[in-house]
């Protein structure tokens, strides 16, 4: 069902002459403008992560090398997995759908650096999962340095349910590091499981992280585009927790939101949708409400859509809807660390 062409890679942006003698062990960080990010004080890179998980075999995929297509590697990786292997990726843009079933976890997909190495694919449906172009349904997969785009267009005005994921998340145990996520809108379908996203980049409009999940998103920055489908403020969450003891929820670190227009932080559509962002830069494109209940009719009771010690225009509090949480230290308590996603038994790396 997954109609698989060639990967064409293609030499991507500037910086990989600067990187002309990196060898693939050294990845050389870009941001998604393609300039390096001088981030000295960030130790996780492809080499670190490589040791931690002592993988026995490797796989590359690349034009010259034995697998063509990101997908064909994934293939090749037997079902019932249970040792590390790495599915190494040449630089260049791969362009196909790629899925990484329930059936193959201890996948480390690990390319050479967002702004080198990226998976590409234009599909518009109106279902999110068959709209993505990458989807993990297998635990424990890890992905470093790379870029997901769906490459579809912005849907037609008051047609909202054309979906257009770069990425599905469905696996448990999953951890994303220097990756970018690149859609018009519906970005990052964080559908269930713990996961974490580490140095990342996700880019959209309405509704462009979304989900149930149990995530960390650290050190991420969030750029809202402008979107003229619709006359309503977009958001950038979604959280879908529906019930109290459900784990699930975003949590936003150390990261920035900016962008084109004006959007809230998020939106409550569950009876108990939690999203906080934490120590985290927000501009002036997020609207002074903050959060929005729009298309949600439910309580707002239970919510937890909240921030705590946030800077920037956009932290101004004091217009903010009456349900939504300024939160204490120890509200945010739980929110600081990565044992909001049990991550010390899992992650190979950690802030
Ligand atoms: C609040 O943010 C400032 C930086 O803006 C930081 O120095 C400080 O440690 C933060 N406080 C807490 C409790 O995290």
């Amino acid at each position: 069902m997954h109609d698989v062409p060639m990967a064409r890679p293609t030499l991507l942006l500037p910086c990989i002459l600067a990187a002309a003698s990196a060898v693939l062990s050294s990845p050389l960080f870009c941001d998604a403008h393609g300039k390096t990010s001088g981030k000295s004080a960030d130790i996780v890179n492809g080499p670190l992560l490589t040791t931690k998980l002592n993988a026995k075999r490797t796989l590359i995929v690349g034009p010259n090398d034995e697998f063509k297509t990101i997908q064909s590697a994934i293939d090749a990786v037997p079902v019932g997995n249970y040792e590390w292997i790495i599915v190494h990726l040449r630089s260049g843009i791969y362009t196909e759908k790629v899925v990484i079933p329930e059936t193959k976890p201890f996948i480390f997909v690990r390319g050479n650096g967002k702004g080198r190495t990226s998976v590409s694919y234009e599909s518009a449906s109106p279902h999110n999962a068959e709209s993505a172009t990458f989807a993990v349904h297998a635990d424990n997969v890890v992905v470093f340095g790379l870029s997901f785009r769906n490459a579809a267009r912005a849907g037609l005005p008051n047609n909202p349910e054309i979906r257009t994921v770069a990425a599905m998340v469905s696996g448990d145990k999953v951890a994303f590091y220097h990756c970018a996520f690149y859609s018009p809108h519906h970005t990052l379908y964080d559908h269930t499981g713990r996961h974490y996203y580490e140095s990342c980049y996700i880019q959209g409009n309405i509704d462009f992280i979304f989900g149930g999940a149990q995530s960390i998103f650290q050190t991420t920055e969030i750029f809202v585009k402008p979107d003229r489908r619709t006359p309503i403020l977009g958001s950038i969450t979604a959280q879908d927790r529906k019930v109290e003891q459900d784990s699930g929820g975003f949590v936003f670190l150390k990261g920035k939101v900016y962008g084109v227009g004006e959007v809230y932080l998020g939106r409550a559509n569950e009876a108990y949708s939690r999203v906080v962002f934490v120590n985290t830069y927000l501009s002036k494109t997020i609207n002074p409400a903050g959060w929005t209940n729009y298309g949600y009719s439910g309580s707002t009771e239970h919510v937890t859509l909240g921030e705590f010690n946030c800077t920037g225009p956009g932290a101004d509090a004091s217009q903010r809807v009456p349900w939504s949480r300024q939160l204490t230290q120890a509200d945010a308590a739980k929110f600081l660390t990565v044992d909001f996603i049990d991550g010390k038994d899992w992650l190979p790396a950690f802030y």
